[in-house]
């Protein structure tokens, strides 16, 4: 059986640092309340004229993933990016990385899959590689929410932020690497969080963010049911399925939402939280792009060795939720 095995990883985010007190100057909230509510204490802001578009962030962080792996842009088969905010309708985000990593060989495209879209780009690249027509893939979650925020709704405009992850894949016919991902999906709950028609005014704090002619709107306290619900029921199906207790997890990297959201599931899977991986209070909520950020930076903190049951498990709008074990091997 080949399978896809993570050989480099690689994250970037904007540089512009958007605090809880710089938003408590746009709307009516406290960084008391972003922090006891959701974890978070400050969220990255792509500006503009700085190459901080989606596109730009995946490009960056694909560079790195593809310096740690040691592998050519040129030896890609295949590159898929989740994404919610591309920098245009089409073409995807997939097909600008081709261009700037000039990956000629690749096909290139995108994956909507809402903030489960790395997950859900990565069974997608894995399957590929499964089947022998791949043999060297990239796989990214790259976004720029901040283009899609509604800057006059406190409840959604605290929790986003922007950045991209990526992680190489190669195929490899030794019992390691991705051992198998599940995914589920449920559109019936569309109405939880979805993108609306309507111009949000953007805070002249914030002028140098171009807005999108839509932006996001959520139900969150319905959602953050849902998630902890989704996200313990999924990660206990993966973990079943290969035999796998919690014990035998080294560390749980998570959608990062809400920190209660992670802590909950956690305490649901009975994992405790140092072996759990958070970056949410930096970062905040950055969709498809939280998983491979944190997967990068447990990594090049020395967190994980050859051998090590890593637990992936997302979540978001579709809705859309997913479960990995990736048996580390670099
Ligand atoms: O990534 C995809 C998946 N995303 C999620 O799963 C997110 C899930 N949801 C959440 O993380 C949480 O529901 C939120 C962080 C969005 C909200 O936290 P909550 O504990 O569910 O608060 P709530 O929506 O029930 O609101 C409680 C109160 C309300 O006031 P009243 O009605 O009790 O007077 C809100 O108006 O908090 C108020 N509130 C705020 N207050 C200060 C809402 N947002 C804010 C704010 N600052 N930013």
């Amino acid at each position: 059986m080949i399978k896809g095995r993570i050989v480099g990883t690689g994250s970037t985010t904007p540089k512009r640092i958007l605090t809880n007190q710089d938003l408590a100057t746009i709307v009516d909230t406290t960084d008391e309340w972003i922090m006891r509510r959701t974890g978070i204490k400050e969220r990255r802001i792509s500006s503009e004229g700085q190459s901080e578009n989606t596109s730009d962030l995946a490009t960056k962080a694909s560079l790195r993933a593809l310096e740690m792996a040691g592998i050519s842009a040129e030896d890609l088969d295949l590159i898929v990016i989740g994404t919610v905010t591309p920098d245009r309708q089409f073409p995807s985000v997939a097909c600008f990385v081709q261009k700037a990593l000039k990956a000629s060989k690749a096909v290139a495209f995108d994956v909507s899959a809402g903030c489960s879209g790395f997950l859900y780009a990565m069974s997608v690249a894995d399957n590929a590689i499964a089947t022998g027509n791949c043999q060297n893939a990239l796989v990214v979650g790259a976004e720029r929410l901040s283009s899609v925020t509604n800057w006059e709704d406190r409840s959604t405009c605290v929790l986003l932020g922007d950045g991209a992850g990526a992680v190489i894949l190669t195929a490899n016919a030794v019992n390691d690497g991705i051992l198998s991902t599940h995914l589920q999906s449920d559109g019936s709950f569309w109405n939880l969080l979805y993108s609306t028609d309507g111009t949000a005014k953007i805070p002249e704090i914030l002028n140098t963010i171009e807005g999108k002619p839509f932006y996001l709107k959520m139900e969150g306290n319905r959602l953050f049911r849902k998630a902890v619900e989704c996200l313990s029921d999924i990660a206990g199906k993966v973990l079943e399925h290969h035999n796998l207790s919690s014990a035998d997890i080294t560390l749980m990297v998570p959608h990062q939402a809400n920190l209660r959201i992670i802590k909950a599931v956690a305490e649901r899977l009975s994992i405790p939280m140092d072996r759990v991986y958070t970056n949410i209070q930096k970062y905040g909520n950055t969709s498809s792009a939280t998983i491979p950020i944190a997967l990068d930076e447990a990594n090049r903190e020395g967190m994980l060795k050859p051998g090590d049951f890593v637990l992936l498990v997302t979540f978001g709008a579709g809705l859309t939720w997913g479960a990995s074990i990736v048996k580390w091997s670099f």
